[in-house]
């Protein structure tokens, strides 16, 4: 009798299983015939072959159509390959792909309400009251703060390279740091100076929470893929909050302390205060007092400490990596192609010697040469690999009688169409000069580091100084050693694209002729 209720059971899975693997076939869509059960086109991502950033990008290059069904383990999703389509998805059809679909849960977890996976009108309240905290103004106050995390690193560089000869630098981590620090003291607030001593509390949750990368990498693919049995589980289990509960009461402490002691500094941390206290971030870019007084009348409502808390880490998220990632593979592509070097590191000699030798937020600017380095950077090796939304209300494809049916999830390679020779001619190969307006050889559509429409990075600016400030740094005070061209190694445990083994370039000192 058992045995003959386990093998109904056995079917009937069996054949719901068999169902959910026929959703494209039925509603007559093209779909990626590599799809298999039970992980879909994650197989290499779940035998650790591939990161999922690549096994999308292979699935983008198995196919020439223009959007394509696929399985995320049981979850039928729609990969967009055409870039026209992709911008219906971002932008021009923005109100029937406003979310994420990733894990939140307002409610019941407060420090999961951050703006990358808030949804529908709260995303959109809390993405105007965050606007004001990254305008050029803002960033400009805060840009001294940065540039001391840079000239720490050039302190800490300068102990471990030699006076003559040059020596092999991990760039990663070396990034990484200089990362966490500014992130650290312009967004939380904390004196921090991770060069000199490796071991303060914020680093340790950091590497605390991208230690297990097994673990880590599961937990993050259950929140992108099946958010509500996340949901489910935390809040059944009440599972402790990986950073979140540790980083609370260090940003708590600090408000504190600020609060107590009528401290006003000019960073990040003050405007999420100015945020909690009074509901809004003031426009005036001088203004970084926490306590202006709530106009009357007013309709906006205080923020609980744990809602702005969760905006800290999920800047501290989106910004770390990416960061990271840009500028150490700008320098990592420089040492590949001298020509490019060559000609960076001139424009950078000659605008920081019109300046004193001093890099303000200004000088930054007039360095075109380098905002196109940084382009291409981004081009080769976008921060996200891809981009996704979840359909919120039915969809039908412009031109065709195809309806996209809502809660399906919508998954963008943006790692693939960055390196599609149709829209980026000779992808592979590091050439700045595509960007030129003269030259422009490449399809705009195709370009969008950032993502794109009203969700696309609400720290862009930011990224790209903070970018630009690094290598800057590093081209002003170091020789980079010419290497042969080399691709990096990708991680297999990830979502994104991280190098393993690092970004490893030789510096060497310059020496002075004077
Ligand atoms: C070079 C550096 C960076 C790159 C390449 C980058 C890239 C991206 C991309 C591709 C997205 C998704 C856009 C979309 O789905 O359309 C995104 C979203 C986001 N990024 Fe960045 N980012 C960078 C730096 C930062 C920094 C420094 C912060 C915070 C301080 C940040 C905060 C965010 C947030 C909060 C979102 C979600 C926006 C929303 O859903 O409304 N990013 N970023
Ligand atoms: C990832 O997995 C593939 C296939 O097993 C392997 O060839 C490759 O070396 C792995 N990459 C890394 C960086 O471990
Ligand atoms: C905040 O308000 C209190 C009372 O209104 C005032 O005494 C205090 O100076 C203000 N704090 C700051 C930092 O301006």
């Amino acid at each position: 009798m058992l045995v003959f209720i386990l093998a109904a059971l056995g079917a009937i899975l069996f054949h719901y299983i068999k169902r959910i693997y026929s959703y494209w076939e039925r509603r007559n869509f093209p779909y990626d015939q590599n799809s298999k059960i039970p992980y879909g086109c994650l197989e290499t991502v779940a035998k650790h072959k591939k990161s999922m950033g690549m096994a999308i990008h292979d699935v983008y290059f198995r196919s020439k159509e223009r959007f394509l069904g696929v399985y995320l383990l049981f979850r039928p999703a729609i990969l967009i390959r055409d870039v026209d389509l992709v911008r219906h998805v971002l932008a021009e059809d923005f109100a029937s792909f406003h979310d994420r679909g990733v894990y939140v849960d307002e409610e019941k977890n407060p420090l999961s309400a951050h703006i990358f996976a808030l949804e529908g009108k709260s995303w959109r309240d809390m993405r105007i009251k965050l606007a004001p905290l990254f305008t050029s103004g803002k960033l400009k106050a805060m840009f001294s703060t940065s540039e001391e995390v840079g000239d720490r690193m050039i302190a800490h560089l300068n102990t471990l390279i030699p006076e003559k000869g040059s020596v092999k630098i991990d760039l990663k981590e070396i990034f990484t740091t200089y990362a966490i620090d500014i992130i650290g003291s312009t967004i939380f607030g904390l004196d921090i100076n991770s060069f000199e001593n490796p071991t303060n509390k914020f680093r340790n949750i950091v590497y605390l929470a991208r230690r297990n990368t097994h673990f880590t990498a599961i937990l993050s693919m259950c929140v992108f893929l099946c958010p509500s049995i996340f949901k489910f589980v935390m809040r059944t289990f009440h599972l402790k909050k990986p950073v979140g509960d540790e980083m609370l009461p260090i940003v708590k402490d600090t408000v504190e302390y600020r609060e107590k002691h009528n401290i006003v500094r000019k960073d990040m941390l003050q405007l999420l205060m100015q945020l909690k206290n009074t509901g809004k971030i003031e426009e005036d870019d001088n203004n970084f007092n926490a306590n202006v007084t709530k106009k009357t009348g007013s309709t906006t409502e205080n923020m609980s400490i744990e809602k702005i808390t969760a905006q800290a880490i999920i800047f501290y998220i989106a910004g770390q990596e990416t960061t990271a990632s840009t500028t150490s593979l700008t320098i990592f592509e420089l040492a590949q192609y001298p020509d490019v070097l060559k000609k960076v590191t001139e424009e950078v000699n000659t605008v920081l010697a019109e300046n004193d030798g001093k890099i303000t937020y200004e000088s930054l600017q007039k360095m075109e040469y380098l905002e196109l380095c940084m382009s291409e950077t981004l081009r080769k090796y976008p921060g996200l690999p891809l981009l996704n939304r979840v359909c919120t209300q039915e969809y039908q494809i412009p031109g065709t009688d195809k309806v996209i049916e809502k809660g399906t999830p919508v998954v963008i390679s943006l790692f693939g169409i960055h390196r599609d020779p149709e829209h980026f001619p000779d992808p592979e190969t590091y050439i700045p000069e595509r960007f030129l307006p003269e030259n422009s050889n490449y399809n705009p559509k195709a370009y969008m580091p950032f993502g794109e429409g009203p969700r696309h990075c609400i720290a862009q600016r930011m990224g790209k100084i903070n970018s630009k400030l690094g290598v800057v740094k590093i081209l002003q005070n170091f020789n980079v050693e010419i290497m042969p061209r080399q691709d990096i190694e990708i991680d297999n445990h990830s979502i994104a694209i991280i190098p393993k083994g690092g970004v490893n370039v030789r510096l060497s000192k310059k020496q002075t002729t004077n």
